[in-house]
């Protein structure tokens, strides 16, 4: 196993608007596959009233994270996967999880990216096109998710 440690954000836009049952179920072969690879994560939903996005955040070995981050960005569940920020990370914030779900409206999700840093955004498709603001929402989830 490599003991280098990486990472991978992206945003894209969901083609269809799962619900959570939905999503659980597209997520257990998913979650076999990242145990298998030694990947974990976190898998946001994000619904606003012009539609609905996906944040993932993979971490684990490099080659593993490049692996998935292709099979899943080949999807047509959703489009334009839009990496933000790929590269070593010093621990895993999701460790015990391979791959937390979590669904969030708008508000909760500006609520949430605003309690770490940034200015304040007033919309997803604003929050989702902010390197900073996505990170911080994840920072955030990391610290919710336990
Ligand atoms: C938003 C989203 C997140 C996904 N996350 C993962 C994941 O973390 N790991 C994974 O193996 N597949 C994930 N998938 C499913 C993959 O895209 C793909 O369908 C699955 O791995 C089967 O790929 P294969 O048919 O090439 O084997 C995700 C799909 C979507 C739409």
């Amino acid at each position: 196993m490599s003991s280098i440690l990486y990472q991978l954000l992206y945003v894209s836009t969901a083609v269809v608007d799962l619900n959570e049952r939905e999503l659980e179920t597209l997520l257990g072969p998913s979650r076999l596959k990242n145990e298998a690879a030694d990947v974990t994560g976190l898998l946001l939903h994000l619904h606003d009233a012009r539609g609905a996005y996906f944040v993932q955040h993979l971490e684990g070995p490099q080659r593993a994270v490049q692996q998935a981050f292709e099979r899943i960005s080949r999807d047509e569940l959703h489009v334009q996967a839009t990496v933000l920020h790929c590269g070593q990370a010093e621990r895993r914030a999701f460790a015990a999880w391979p791959m937390r779900l979590l669904m969030l409206e708008a508000e909760p999700a500006l609520d949430l990216a605003k309690t770490v840093a940034g200015p304040n955004r007033t919309n997803l498709v604003d929050l989702l096109a902010d390197r900073s603001g996505v990170q911080s929402l994840i920072t955030s989830c990391a610290a919710v998710a336990h």
